[in-house]
């Protein structure tokens, strides 16, 4: 299992704190949830890391006549969604990824996955994945952020993480998350899907304290698994105080590169 996976897997109760659910990335999820498409015609929409749950829970209350699969490779956050579905009929939750996705060949009306596209770590065998399971005729929205993501932090933090953190650490820890830009989502995806593909992107600006921001953290955790304690230590007191030199009178500043590569049927 990939150390992103497995923290995520331990951090799941941070990762459910209100303060995480409520910073930037709980706000963009929402917008990302209000880019969905589920109607009636939709008998199986699947969710890929689906996190502990909370979208697949809301999107299928609100829908009851479609079937809702949530896949999530992190035990703990799967065992929350199980927790969370537990009342809906129409909803279940398996164990999987996008490399490799537990599912049937063209089982699905709709495919959708939000900020999570991001930690594959196969790009082709996962585009694959996913024209294998959704129905030639089906939809596809993946909602996840691109190579410009958070670029008020990266400067400031940057000089930072080269100080201190081995060069092939950091490098290693880089390339867990995929770096994509609009062309090459278009690239990775125009094969499979052809003219029924649409690739956009766009930047979205949240403030927040310090303390805001700090809560998401437990998002990233994982690529910094390899670096020794004490450097890491003394990169989050150093990475702190660098952010918080980005204060302005709306608060500090993050930009969210998002990219959204939809399919349409
Ligand atoms: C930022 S969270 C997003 C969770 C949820 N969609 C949300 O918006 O709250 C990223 C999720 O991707 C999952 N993940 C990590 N690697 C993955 C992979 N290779 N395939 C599928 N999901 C993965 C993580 O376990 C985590 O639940």
């Amino acid at each position: 299992m990939s150390s992103i996976i497995e923290t995520y897997s331990r951090l799941a109760q941070e990762y459910e704190s209100p303060e995480n659910l409520n910073s930037c990335w709980g706000k963009m999820t929402k917008h990302c949830v209000g880019l969905t498409r589920i109607d009636d015609n939709t008998q199986l929409a699947v969710e890929i890391g689906c996190g502990p749950g909370i979208e697949l829970t809301e999107l299928a209350a609100a829908h009851p006549s479609t079937n809702f699969i949530g896949i999530e490779p992190a035990q703990e956050l799967r065992n929350s969604a199980t927790a969370r579905i537990s009342d809906l009929s129409n909803a279940r939750v398996m164990d999987g990824r996008f490399e490799q996705l537990p599912l049937a060949n063209h089982c699905a009306d709709y495919i959708f996955s939000i900020l999570a596209f991001h930690w594959t770590t196969d790009l082709p065998g996962s585009a694959k994945e996913l024209s294998r399971v959704l129905k030639p005729d089906g939809q596809m929205d993946l909602l996840f952020i691109g190579r410009h993501n958070g670029n008020e932090f990266i400067k400031q933090t940057s000089p930072i993480y080269q100080r201190l953190i081995p060069l092939r650490t950091l490098m290693e820890s880089v390339s867990m998350r995929q770096q994509m830009t609009v062309e090459a989502a278009d690239q990775l995806f125009r094969p499979v899907f052809e003219d029924r593909l649409s690739v956009t992107e766009s930047y979205h600006t949240y403030f927040d304290t310090l303390d805001g921001h700090w809560s998401w953290w437990c998002r990233i955790e994982g690529q910094f698994i390899n670096i020794e304690p004490e450097i890491k230590a003394d990169c989050d007191r150093e990475v702190k105080s660098a952010i918080a030199d980005l204060e302005t009178v709306n608060g500090i500043p993050y930009t969210i590169h998002l990219l959204h590569v939809s399919v349409k049927s």
